[in-house]
Formats: C-alpha cells, sequence, structure tokens
C-alpha cells in the first residue's frame, strides 16, 4: 500500500527559522523544502494525511504572533494529493541515510527504525550545501577523525559552513567550549541553526553571516585550535592571511574545495603565513590539505 501524501505550496515574503519548528508540531507533517527567490520563499509542505487550508492556517497561527498570522492569513496554499508520486518513498530513495566515517547523516523524513548504531546526525541540507556525500566534505570529515586520535579542540571555526554538517561533526568528536560557523548565504546560515537545533545542538553552536571578504564582517580578536574551511579555491587564497590571524601557534587549518590541479598553490600561499603542510587528503578530484600553524619556522 502506497503511503498517503499530500502537498501543500505557497509563496511567502518572508520566514524566521521558528516557523520551521512551528511546522514540525502539526499533525501528519513529514517535511518541507523550500526554494529562495528574489523577494519571497517558495515552500512545499508534506503530509501524510489531508490538511485543509483553513485546518493548516488555524493550526500554524495557533503558534503565532500577531504579524505572522496576518502573513499567514494572506497566502494562497495550493494542496495536491501526491499519494501516486509516492512522495515518502521516492524521497526515502534519494536521500537514504548517507554512512561515512564515524558518522550517518539521514534526511528529515526518516523518523524511525534507524539500525545504525554511529553517530547519528539528522540533517536537511535540501537548501545549502553539505549533505556529506560530497568529495570536498569528506577529505574534511577523514582529516577529523584522524586529528581526533591525538588533539584536543577547544576552540573551532568553521569557515563556509553550509548545512553545518563539519560542525556538528566537529562538536561530535570533540565537543569543544566554543564551536562558530560563518557563511556569506543566509539560508546557509538559517540552514545550519535549524540542523543544530534537530541535534539537539541548539545553543552550543554559534552563526555568523559574513560577506566574504573576510574571515568575520568585524574585527573579532578569538583564536581558534582548528579552522576549516571548504569553499573555493579563490576564496581560500583571497582569506589567506585573515584566516591564519586566527590561528595560535601549533593549531590546525584544514582547507578543503580545492582540486588536485590546485594544490600547490594553496600550500605555498598559506606557507607565507605560517603554515606547514601536514597532510593530503585525496578524494575523487579533491584534495583535502591538513596544516599547522607555526610561529617559528626555522
Ligand atoms: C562547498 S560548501 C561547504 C559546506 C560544508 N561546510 C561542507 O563541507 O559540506 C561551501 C560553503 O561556503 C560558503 N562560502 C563561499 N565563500 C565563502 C566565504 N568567502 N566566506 C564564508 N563562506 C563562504 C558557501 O556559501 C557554501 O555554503
Amino acid at each position: 500500500m502506497k503511503n498517503e501524501c499530500w502537498l501543500l505550496e505557497f509563496k511567502i515574503r518572508f520566514l524566521e527559522e521558528e516557523i520551521f519548528q512551528v511546522f514540525e508540531k502539526l499533525p501528519f507533517y513529514q517535511g518541507c523544502s523550500y526554494s529562495k527567490e528574489k523577494n519571497h520563499l517558495e515552500l512545499k509542505l508534506y503530509f501524510s494525511k489531508f490538511i485543509s487550508e483553513d485546518i493548516f492556517k488555524i493550526s500554524v497561527s495557533k503558534f503565532l504572533n500577531k504579524n505572522y498570522r496576518k502573513l499567514f492569513d494572506s497566502i494562497k496554499i495550493i494542496i495536491s494529493n501526491i499519494t501516486e508520486i509516492d512522495w515518502l518513498k521516492n524521497n526515502a530513495k534519494l536521500f537514504q541515510p548517507v554512512e561515512y566515517s564515524d558518522f550517518v547523516f539521514y534526511g528529515d523524513h526518516i523518523k524511525n527504525h534507524l539500525k545504525f548504531k554511529k553517530n547519528m546526525i539528522r540533517l536537511n541540507s535540501s537548501d545549502a550545501f553539505g549533505s556529506g556525500s560530497h568529495a570536498t566534505t569528506r577529505g574534511c570529515i577523514n582529516i577529523f577523525n584522524y586529528l581526533q586520535k591525538f588533539f584536543i579542540v577547544e576552540k573551532f571555526l568553521d569557515i563556509g559552513c553550509g548545512s553545518g554538517i563539519l560542525s556538528i561533526c566537529a562538536y561530535k568528536y570533540w565537543r569543544p567550549s566554543k564551536v562558530l560557523s560563518v557563511d556569506i548565504e543566509k539560508n546557509s546560515i538559517l540552514r545550519s541553526k535549524l540542523n543544530a537545533k534537530n541535534n539537539n545542538l541548539n545553543n552550543l553552536l554559534k552563526f555568523e553571516h559574513t560577506n566574504g571578504n573576510k574571515v568575520f564582517n568585524k574585527s573579532f580578536y578569538s583564536k581558534f585550535d582548528l579552522i576549516v574551511a571548504n569553499i573555493i579555491s579563490s576564496e581560500l587564497l583571497k582569506l589567506a592571511q585573515d584566516i591564519a590571524k586566527y590561528l595560535d601557534n601549533n593549531s590546525y587549518l584544514v582547507l578543503s574545495g580545492i582540486l588536485k590541479s590546485q594544490e600547490n598553490s594553496i600550500v605555498s600561499k598559506f606557507k607565507n603565513f605560517k603554515l606547514l603542510l601536514v597532510k593530503k587528503q585525496y578524494v575523487e578530484n579533491w584534495v583535502t590539505i591538513l596544516m599547522i600553524k607555526k610561529d617559528k619556522i626555522h
């Protein structure tokens, strides 16, 4: 028998992240996806039973303040029965749990019956990079796995956090007292916060939207024991000097998003800022580089 599935589609001018927690409270809610257009968001919400427009609006408005209630009252919702499409099954096929290294990444649609014993990370990466299947992310996870065997991290920085996947993995390995994640995409910040919340790491991880010209928009004086940056090579080269200043002597840096043909230029650029090559990790055509900061290079 097919799983009943209803799709509610609507456009809305703006949304704050709390609304996604409101959706989670609705009966028969299965999950959602959204895309960001110029002036609005397009949302798709999935339910396992029919829910009328009125019931949906009433149920949502119970949890909302006055301004949001008004906003929701005015939206036009298209409801369709997509049982025949068997969304859950299709989706489950598309978003099977991804098992990698010490982790299993699984989507929002998977509620029960997970047989894995590893570190389970609930991850929705629909609108942000970082599902756990890309070579550049995997390279970073491999290096984390290597580092955690001998190095303790108290302060961790994730540059280009995407879905927040590497911040969550780092937290699982080291439980640092400070985890800070930055990204130039507002969507990524929103998504990372939600993913952190869904993994009960709500107040343990901090997120900041940046403009990409520097690691932080304003000057920031803290240093980190481990920084990861999985962003493209040109961004790494641009940020090299700024990244280096956030590392203390003997702190580590993981750089990813680098094609094999670009590795030499990255290593020599960071060497200018007292970072020495420790290890390279190749996955497919990509390389992830581990470097250590040495304030005194002999
Ligand atoms: C390849 S994804 C990595 C996502 C995730 N960290 C992972 O490893 O799967 C790169 C992310 O970096 C962000 N990004 C690109 N340039 C950046 C910059 N200069 N500063 C901060 N974030 C940047 C992008 O928006 C994107 O979310």
